[in-house]
This record gives structure tokens, C-alpha cells and sequence, in this order.
């Protein structure tokens, strides 16, 4: 199977963007700076059919800092797109303009009156009158004032975070100067940050993630005009006007510039490039009935990717939650950016060194010691220093004030400043064998404070017996237990996902009292989350063979994510002691096994709803298959795992049961976690099991879509009346497939639709999985994309009708209720 990395185009969402977009009133409203005629300090422009607004904004009002900036102005969100003096914020809003200046530029001046950014151009004729435009593309032009034509300066040419469609991002071969998306320092703060998207500056045609323009975390690849691709991005391939995405790309290389542009199609889609405050690039989508931004792309995928996610001195882990920490003798630098997500600020020393005049003696206890961190990937910016041991490295690194770590392995390497980049490896293996130990430099006084509590534990034992222990107890033990509630008590949050308190849990689901389901190694429960307008939820709790908490966080933090319009979102999870919950979305319509062969017949789904419901099973597949830098096997697809929304749209749930599969390891597992009659033979066989194993439970579920019945059934006289084996027959035989269709819907069912489905569940269902299609060609069949031909009817299939005992088992076995 080819992975499809990253899939990008998903014309569920497509679709859902053009139903949801409304368009908002125009505002009658100027949308032009004339000479004499400014934009004064709190007031704006809106472009001509007002779709962007130009204006003052203060993306932090804690702060009187206030910048002039272009901003989407007919949807809900009004994410900032452009700003001008993303470095220079403006402290006095009345009395500052944005105008056209003498010279012809556009200039915005601060309440003195002196100029604070300028648009800069020196080749203005000065007999030319020139005006600033806002146009409904997000584009401010600076052009002459007879002619808007001709642009004299553009913001397109200068972007700060946001790449908008029409754009061009690239390089002028002429100068060499090459365009930059530049994130923003944080949330809240507009100015510049270190990382940054732009075409290669040497001159190939790859697009690089750069961390301060020198460390490249990611690439594109170069481009490929055979295939219209970046090679390292072959998700581009899926992202094609024919397969219903609404965007044309096209890379240019001219003689003197090459750069990548996209156009959006529909003028009711909003979207656009970012690059994130926390380092990933994202191609976000407006989908104004969820009233929020549709990811649909990102790099890199794993967070631990980004050069110094953690920021100065903070820790990287891959798979924990949260993604970053900081070693001993640091804390937090902004514990608030930090909770939403964005630990650029990295971390803090608790205590200044000695060294380098920072502390005095009698402060910090003395001079600077040293603490081993094991196990970590060594930040890349050491410095060689000749020494003949442990010892000699460390004095190397005690001699030098700016020194504040040291590491040897042999060899002896120092660093200067801040950490950058380290990587806690212990969760990785020995295989890689990037770990090693490192030497950080702390004060003294981190030392002899552990020391302290060590030597008040002690005397807690000690004098435990005598009165003076209730005293020692609650002056030593209540601290303790106050802090350790307050650290459980507190929400992390990483991304979207929450580490709720079993508190929380209890609350929200009024005490475990609505019971919505059970399986074999769970129960799950009805809630809704008090912060969050009553959302509804659905809180499942795991019985059984539980993990261990730390592969338990590693999967949880995998399976956050994931995100799929086709998958259940989790939202947060429980994890300690013996107890694992995990929170997810709540879906109205309960799952696909209900309104197939529950006993009320007024819910059975029609047919167009039920090839959409096929479609969108297979598309979060795909999806989990093929678009994490891991596969991921769901292993248990059946009817009572797929979830239906309101508008009946479907989403896969529990993909909790699935298990990593590194994409060069070997696809293996070894326990059976499925459900008997949508199992693959491989399961059964014992061999290695991939995402065909999927493809195979897939194509058992599409039958029974087609069917409105569980696809084993057992008859009066005992035999086995199995749907696949009748289906398969009247594919091969030419029969009348329709009659076999579900009778509560064969009026309306569509002939081509059925034959289709048919065909590509019976391919679906072979026993040889390199015969079965990958779900990314599922959905194209379904989609009607691809043709599909008559399928051999599996060998499995042919001995039901002379069954032995162990097939009859395999097939016949139905699934608990
Ligand atoms: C700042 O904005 C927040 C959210 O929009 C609002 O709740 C708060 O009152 C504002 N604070 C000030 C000082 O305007
Ligand atoms: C205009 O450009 C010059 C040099 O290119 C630079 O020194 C100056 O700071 C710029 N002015 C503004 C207001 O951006
Ligand atoms: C305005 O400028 C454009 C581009 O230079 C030119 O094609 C067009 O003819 C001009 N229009 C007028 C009215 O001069
Ligand atoms: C390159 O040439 C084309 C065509 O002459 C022109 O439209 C474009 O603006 C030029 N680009 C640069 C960066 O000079
Ligand atoms: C990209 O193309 C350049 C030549 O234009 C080549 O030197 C380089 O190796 C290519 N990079 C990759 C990753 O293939
Ligand atoms: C960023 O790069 C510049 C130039 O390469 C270097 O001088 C500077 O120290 C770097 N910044 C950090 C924080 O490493
Ligand atoms: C020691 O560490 C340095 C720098 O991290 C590395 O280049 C070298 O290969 C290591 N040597 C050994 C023996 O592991």
C-alpha cells in the first residue's frame, strides 16, 4: 500500500464550507487612503465588497499596543491576516494616521507625528499622486491615483503570517531576495518569531520550515512538474479540482522569479496558508456552521519535528502531554502561553547562576553545580572542546562564565546560553540511539534545597511518635498535599486535548448515571462539559487490561491528533491509578447498527444517505491509514464503531483499540482485538496484519449498507444464508443485484450506486490482502472516479458452499450485541 501522507482534499468539508458560507451584508463603506484624507486612529476601510477590513487593532488589550493591520471582516472569526508594524505597535491610538505621506507613500505615524512603518518605495515619480487601496482579495495596493492599476507597492509582496490565495510566495532571481512566512511571536503578539516558510534561498524549487532562518526543520521537496507535486508533499495529488477541491495551484519558474500560487475557485471559500505561532505550517479553511477553522493540511506532522518547539531550555517529548517540559532547575517561562499551547518561550532558571555576577554567594548556596540529564538528544550548536575526561570537560565548562552545559562521550562539547532544542529520547528505544546524557549548570541552591527536603523528610519519620510530629506534619505534609492537589486539579491542555480531573468526569456525567453503550472492555457514558455551553459528551470509560500510564499518555496524545471530519474528535481523557477515561464528542444519532438493523423501522436510512455514509467511512479511513507520520489500523471496524451525527454524516469511533504501526516497522500484531465476523483471515491465520485488514472489516460493513441486514444469518434448515457469497454470486453471474438491495429501500436505491458498491466491497473482502484496494481507491470508486471491474468471488467465499468447520466458524460467528 502507498501511504497517502497527509490527505489534504476532503470534499465532505468542501461541501459543508459552500453550504455554511453565508454571505454577510455589505457594508457601504470608503475603501481608499487620498493625499489629505488619512485613516485616523480607530478608524477603518472596508474593501469593495467587504470582504476585508483595514484598520487599528490591539490583538492584546491588556497592553496599549495597537498595530494597523488587514483583517477578514464577513466571518465570525476575523483572524488578523496582514500587519504593517508587526515591530513597532503604536502605544497612542487618537492620535495616530495612516496617510499618504509627501513623497507618495503610504506612511503611519505615530501621535508625534514621526513615521512608525512606511511603504517604503523609492521610484516614486513625484508628480504622481498616488492613493492606498484595500481590495477584496486582502491585498493593500499603493497606486497611482489616476490609475489603481498600477500597483506601486503591494502587501502581497511583504506577508507576515498569512499566505492568502492569489498570493505569490517566492524568490526574485534578480535580487535574490526571497518572500517569508513569518509566525507571530505569540497568540497575542504579532511581532516577528523565529520560525518561518520560504522558498529555498539557494535557488531549488523546495519550499523549507526554518527555525531563525538557519535551522531547516522541513522541506517540501523539490517540484515536480510531471507531477504536479512537491515530491514530499504527494497529498497535492488529492488535492485536485476534479476530486472536488476548490483551489488550482501552480508553480512558476521564469526568468526572473519562481514562486507557488494558489487561487481559490469559489469566491465563497475563505482560506489561507498560515504559519503557526508554534512552528507547523497549516492550510486552515473557514467553515462557518462549525464557526471555526477546518485544518486540512500541516507540516511538519509531528510536533517533536519543530526545531525548538520548547523554546530556550525546554524539553521536547514525542507522544506526551503536554509536548514539552523543562528540566530540573527551570520553570515555565509564560505558564499561559504554555497552557494554549505555545511553549516558544521555553523555559526560566528558578535561580540566577553565580557565575557571570548573577547571584551572590549566601544566595544561591555557592558556586554553580552541575545536574546529568540522561537520555536526551543533544541540542545541535555544541561546541568541541579538547579535554581528557569527564573532569577536564567539566572544569572546561566551570572556567567559562557563558558556559551552561557540558556533555562527554569521549569527546567533550560544551554549550553557550540557552538550550536549544533538547529532546527527552527516553521513550524511544535504544534502536535510534540518539540519546545521551547532558550536564546542565545550576546554581547551587537547587542542590541544597533538595538536600533540605530530603534531610525534613527524614525528621518527619524521626520524631513521627511525639507530639512534635502533628506539628512537623502539617507544617511539612500540608504544603505538600495542597500542592499536589492543586497539580491535579489543574487542566493541561495541548491543543485541543484535555487532561480532565476525575472530579470534572464525575460532574459532568452526573455521576456516571446515563449509560450509553458498553463493550467487551468498556462502558461508555453520557455527559456534557459545564465550560463549554453544555457541549455534550461522551465519556467512555476502560475496564480491563489496562496500559501503563505512560504509553496510555502516548496513545492518548497520538489519538489527539488525529483529526478528521470523518473521525470521532477526542476531546480530553483521564488517566491514573487504575483509572482510564477518555472524553470524546457526543454524536445524536448514535451508531450505524441501530438504524441498520434496529426493530424501528421508521429510522432506516435511505440510500443516499447510506452511499454517503459508505463514502465517509472510507475517507476517515484512509485518512487513519495513510496520514499520520504513523499507519493507524483501527482493527475493530464494524456497524457499532461508526457514529452517525446529526445531518447523519458519519464518524469512526474507537480508534482507541488501534495500535501504532511505525511506518518501517514491522506491521505486526499480535493479539486478535476485533470482532469476529468483520475480521480478516489474517487475523485468524496468525500472519502480520496491515491497514488491509481494515479494508477487509470496510468492505463486510458496506455489504451489510447495502443489505440492511447482518450479513450472517442463520436459516430454519441450519445453513448459513451469508450475504457476501450471494452478492459475490450475482456480480459474477450477472444477476439482478437490486433484488438483493435492502427492501425498505430498493425503490430509491441507485442501480450504477449498488453495482459499485458491490463490486468494491467484494474486492474489499478478498482473502489475499494484496488483492483487497487501499481505501484511498476505495473512495475514489465510491466517488466515482475510478472504474472498478468484477471481482473474483473469494476462495473463502466458494467453500460455504461445502463448508468446513473453520470457515463456518470464522463467518457465521455473529458479533455480541
Ligand atoms: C479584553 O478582551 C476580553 C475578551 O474579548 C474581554 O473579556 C475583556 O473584558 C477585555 N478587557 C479589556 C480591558 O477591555
Ligand atoms: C525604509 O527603508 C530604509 C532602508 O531600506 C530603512 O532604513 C528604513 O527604516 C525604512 N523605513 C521604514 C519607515 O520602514
Ligand atoms: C491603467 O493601467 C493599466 C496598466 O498599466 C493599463 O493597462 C490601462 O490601460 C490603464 N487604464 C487607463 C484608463 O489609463
Ligand atoms: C518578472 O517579469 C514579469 C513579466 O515581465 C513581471 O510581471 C513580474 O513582475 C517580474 N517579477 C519580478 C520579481 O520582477
Ligand atoms: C532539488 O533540486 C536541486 C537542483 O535544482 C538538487 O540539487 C537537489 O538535490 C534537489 N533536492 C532534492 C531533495 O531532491
Ligand atoms: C540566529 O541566527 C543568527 C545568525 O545566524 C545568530 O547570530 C543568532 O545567535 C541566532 N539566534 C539564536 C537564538 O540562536
Ligand atoms: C560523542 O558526541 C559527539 C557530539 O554529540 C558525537 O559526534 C560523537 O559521535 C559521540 N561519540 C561517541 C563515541 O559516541
Amino acid at each position: 500500500m502507498v501511504a497517502n501522507c497527509g490527505q489534504v482534499s476532503s470534499p465532505v468539508l468542501v461541501l459543508l464550507a459552500f453550504l455554511f458560507l453565508h454571505g454577510a451584508p455589505l457594508r457601504a463603506a470608503d475603501d481608499t487612503i487620498f493625499d489629505g484624507q488619512p485613516l485616523y486612529g480607530g478608524q477603518s476601510l472596508v474593501s469593495k465588497r467587504g470582504k476585508f477590513e483595514l484598520g487599528f487593532f490591539q490583538p492584546d488589550n491588556s497592553s496599549q499596543r495597537w498595530y494597523v493591520g488587514i483583517r477578514y471582516n464577513q466571518i465570525s472569526a476575523r483572524d488578523i491576516v496582514w500587519v504593517a508594524n508587526r515591530e513597532a505597535p503604536i502605544a497612542n491610538l487618537e492620535s495616530s494616521q495612516l496617510s499618504i505621506a509627501r513623497d507618495g507613500n503610504m506612511v503611519l505615524l505615530d501621535h508625534r507625528n514621526s513615521p512608525i512603518w512606511s511603504t517604503n518605495v523609492t521610484t516614486i515619480a513625484s508628480s504622481v499622486p498616488t492613493v492606498g487601496v484595500i481590495l477584496d482579495t486582502g491585498n493593500l495596493v499603493l497606486a497611482e491615483a489616476s490609475n489603481t492599476s498600477v500597483v506601486l507597492w503591494q502587501s502581497f509582496d511583504h506577508f507576515t503570517d498569512t499566505w492568502l490565495p492569489g498570493g505569490k510566495l517566492g524568490r526574485n532571481k534578480l535580487t535574490g531576495e526571497v518572500d517569508r512566512l513569518v509566525a507571530w511571536r505569540g497568540y497575542k503578539d504579532p511581532s516577528p518569531s523565529m520560525f518561518s516558510l520560504e522558498l529555498d534561498p539557494r535557488g531549488t524549487s523546495q519550499y523549507l520550515l526554518n527555525w531563525n532562518s538557519s535551522e531547516q526543520y522541513w522541506t517540501s521537496g523539490n517540484w515536480s512538474a510531471a507531477d504536479h507535486i512537491f515530491t514530499d508533499v504527494p497529498e497535492m495529488t488529492l488535492a485536485d479540482p476534479s476530486h472536488g477541491f476548490p483551489y488550482t495551484f501552480s508553480y512558476v519558474d521564469a526568468g526572473n522569479e519562481s514562486y507557488f500560487a494558489y487561487h481559490v475557485e469559489d469566491d465563497a471559500v475563505v482560506a489561507h496558508f498560515r504559519m503557526d505561532v508554534a512552528g507547523q505550517v497549516k492550510f486552515l479553511m473557514w467553515v462557518e456552521g462549525a464557526g471555526e477553522w477546518q485544518q486540512f493540511w500541516s507540516q511538519p506532522k509531528a510536533q517533536c519535528d519543530i526545531y525548538a518547539m520548547c523554546g530556550p531550555s525546554g524539553v521536547g517529548t514525542e507522544n506526551a502531554l503536554p509536548s514539552c517540559s523543562c528540566p530540573r532547575g527551570f520553570r515555565r517561562r509564560r505558564p499561559l502561553e504554555w497552557a494554549q499551547g505555545d511553549y516558544t518561550s521555553g523555559c526560566a532558571r528558578n535561580a540566577a547562576l553565580q557565575c557571570g555576577g548573577g547571584a551572590r554567594d549566601d544566595v544561591n548556596g555557592g558556586e554553580d553545580r552541575f545536574y546529568a540529564m540522561a537520555d536526551v538528544r543533544l541540542p545541535s550548536d555544541g561546541q568541541s572542546v579538547v579535554a581528557a575526561s569527564a573532569g577536564d570537560c567539566e572544569r572546561a565548562c566551570v572556567g567559562s562564565c557563558s558556559c551552561t552545559a557540558y556533555s562527554y562521550n569521549g569527546s567533550c562539547s560544551v554549550w553557550q546560553g540557552d538550550l536549544i532544542n533538547l529532546r527527552d529520547t527516553s521513550g524511544m528505544g535504544t534502536a535510534t540511539g540518539v540519546g545521551g546524557t547532558i550536564w546542565i549548570r545550576l546554581a547551587a541552591s537547587e542542590f541544597s534545597s533538595a538536600g533540605r527536603d530530603r534531610g525534613r523528610r527524614l525528621f518527619v519519620g524521626l520524631v513521627a511518635a511525639g507530639f512534635a510530629a502533628a506539628v512537623t506534619i502539617i507544617i511539612v505534609l500540608v504544603p505538600i498535599i495542597v500542592v499536589t492537589r492543586r497539580r491535579t486539579s489543574r487542566r493541561v491542555v495541548e491543543g485541543s486535548l484535555v487532561a480532565f480531573t476525575y472530579r470534572d468526569l464525575q460532574l459532568a456525567t452526573k455521576n456516571f448515571s446515563e449509560k450509553l453503550g458498553a463493550g467487551a472492555f468498556s462502558s461508555v457514558f453520557k455527559g456534557s462539559l459545564a465550560d463549554d455551553a453544555a457541549r455534550p459528551v461522551a465519556v467512555k470509560k476502560l475496564e480491563g487490561h489496562l496500559q501503563g500510564e505512560k504509553q496510555f499518555r502516548a496513545e492518548v496524545s497520538t489519538i489527539g491528533k488525529v483529526q478528521h471530519v470523518n473521525l470521532i474528535r477526542l476531546i480530553g481523557f483521564y488517566s491514573e491509578g487504575t483509572r482510564r477515561l477518555l472524553v470524546y464528542e457526543h454524536m445524536s444519532n448514535g451508531s450505524l447498527d441501530r438504524h441498520l438493523f434496529g426493530a424501528t423501522s421508521s429510522s432506516h436510512l435511505s440510500w443516499e444517505a447510506r452511499y454517503q455514509v459508505a463514502l465517509g467511512i472510507a475517507r476517515g479511513l484512509d485518512y487513519l491509514h495513510g496520514s499520520c507520520r504513523d499507519c493507524i489500523i483501527h482493527c475493530d471496524i464494524k456497524p457499532e464503531n461508526i457514529l452517525l451525527d446529526g445531518a447523519l454524516a458519519p464518524k469512526v469511533a474507537d480508534f482507541g483499540l488501534a495500535k501504532l504501526m511505525g511506518r518501517d516497522s514491522s506491521r505486526v500484531l499480535t493479539t486478535v482485538r476485533g470482532t469476529a465476523g468483520y475480521l480478516a483471515p489474517e487475523w485468524v491465520a496468525g500472519t502480520a496484519v496491515t491497514a488491509k485488514a481494515d479494508v477487509f472489516s470496510y468492505g463486510m460493513v458496506l455489504f451489510e449498507l447495502v443489505s440492511g441486514r447482518r450479513n450472517a444469518r442463520q436459516r430454519p434448515d441450519g445453513t448459513v444464508d451469508f450475504f457476501p457469497s450471494t452478492a459475490a454470486g450475482l456480480l459474477v453471474g450477472g444477476g439482478d443485484l437490486m433484488g438483493a438491495v435492502d427492501g425498505r429501500i430498493r425503490g430509491d436505491a441507485d442501480v450504477a450506486e449498488v453495482e459499485r458498491a458491490c463490486r468494491i466491497a467484494c474486492w474489499c473482502v478478498q482473502d489475499d490482502e494484496r488483492a483487497r484496494p487501499s481505501m484511498g481507491t476505495v473512495v475514489q470508486v465510491l466517488e466515482g472516479l475510478l472504474e472498478v471491474s468484477v471481482p473474483p468471488i473469494p476462495t473463502s467465499f466458494k467453500m460455504l458452499a461445502n463448508p468446513s468447520k473453520k470457515h463456518l466458524d470464522f463467518f457465521t460467528c455473529l458479533p455480541s450485541a
